[in-house]
């Protein structure tokens, strides 16, 4: 809306489609920490929608303090959740884009007119993003393929489609022949109660299974290959992502399936060396000692509740991204693709 953005509350699915309306920076901020938007392309979206949302209420007349509060505003919304470099990234653009109509017009409306604009565009820009992760992606995974996906990279995690689901939304779409594993992964649930529910309200074949049974399916092959999404890719190809993430790499790698990552091009983060460098999120220990509200653990629990883990780039088979795959070594890959794109002259 104009003046507010709707947000479907994930935390409340799939019991419930409630859509919360955030109408301030504040409550965009509160609903990225809640996790009621999630996932790293959606969070970078809600963000830029909600930085215009809080510089629609500020006062025009004085430039200067315009920008000082946009600023602000920009720090406070990037720092909502540390881990996804998406997050920043959008705010950054989207920040940048009004900084630069400010000092070009000295007009605080001029500039507000271009950060509504840059964040349409940002949400725009991720929806041809998925198409195209669908395109490429789709190469990847042969007919009647059981595929394993970890967490949610879908179409709730992103504008349109998904990423790691993108290929598979795709194949479903082309009447092309697919199978999906998706596991619950603990704590927060992502799985069971996103993947499942988007998967099935799109008729696309899916299983639930808890995260422990990926080692038992693999033993006995009944999954060709696992595909999943990710929160930052450092510069030499390590991939963040939800908790679980690396156990599932490290299986694969044991049982010869293929792992797959895909991300849109600005989950690349070449400025960080590698993931060990990244910022792992801790959540909250009622993640861990509740489930649905209901206590599973004895109160007082020491817990630990790390959100994401690193996987080795030496784990990963290739990295789809709207540009093409990179595949190892493949920091290098990812770093010679997305420079072909930016000067196609670089051969
Ligand atoms: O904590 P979450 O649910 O935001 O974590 C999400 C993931 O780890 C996704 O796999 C990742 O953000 C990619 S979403 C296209």
């Amino acid at each position: 809306e104009p003046d507010a953005l709707l947000l479907l509350d994930q935390t409340r699915l799939p019991a419930e489609e409630h859509y919360r309306r955030c109408t301030s920076a504040e409550d965009v901020e509160d609903a990225i920490r809640r996790m009621q938007v999630r996932g790293a392309p959606a969070i970078g979206i809600a963000a830029a929608h909600g930085l215009a949302l809080a510089m629609q209420g500020a006062r025009t007349e004085d430039p200067e303090a315009w920008g000082a509060t946009l600023q602000r505003h920009a720090a406070r919304l990037a720092g909502a959740r540390p881990t996804a470099v998406n997050l920043a990234w959008a705010v950054r653009r989207a920040a940048g884009a009004a900084h630069r109509a400010l000092e070009r017009t000295g007009d605080a409306a001029q500039a507000l007119a271009t950060l509504e604009a840059e964040a349409r565009a940002i949400e725009a820009e991720d929806r041809a993003i998925c198409e195209a992760i669908g395109v490429h992606g789709e190469t990847v995974i042969p007919d009647g393929a059981r595929v394993l996906t970890h967490c949610n990279a879908g179409a709730l995690a992103v504008s349109a489609w998904g990423t790691a689901l993108a290929p598979i939304h795709r194949m479903h779409a082309r009447g092309r022949a697919v199978r999906v594993f998706a596991d619950e992964t603990r704590p927060v649930l992502q799985g069971a109660r996103l993947t499942a529910f988007e998967l099935q309200r799109s008729g696309v074949d899916v299983t639930l299974i808890t995260d422990n049974m990926v080692a038992h399916l693999m033993a006995r092959g009944e999954i060709d290959l696992v595909l999943v999404g990710t929160d930052r890719i450092t510069a030499n190809g390590d991939v963040v992502n939800k908790i679980g993430t690396l156990g599932v790499a490290v299986l694969a790698r044991h049982f010869g399936v293929p792992f797959w990552v895909a991300c849109p091009s600005s989950t690349w983060d070449p400025e960080t060396a590698a993931g060990t460098d990244v910022a792992i999120e801790e959540r909250a220990p009622e993640e861990v000692t509740h489930v649905g509200g209901v206590a599973v653990a004895p109160a007082g629990i020491r817990v630990r509740n790390p959100a994401f883990d690193v996987t080795p780039a030496e784990l990963v088979t290739g990295v789809i991204t709207e540009h093409g795959i990179a595949r190892p070594p493949v920091g290098a890959a990812l770093e010679q693709l997305l420079r072909r794109t930016r000067d196609p002259a670089v051969a």
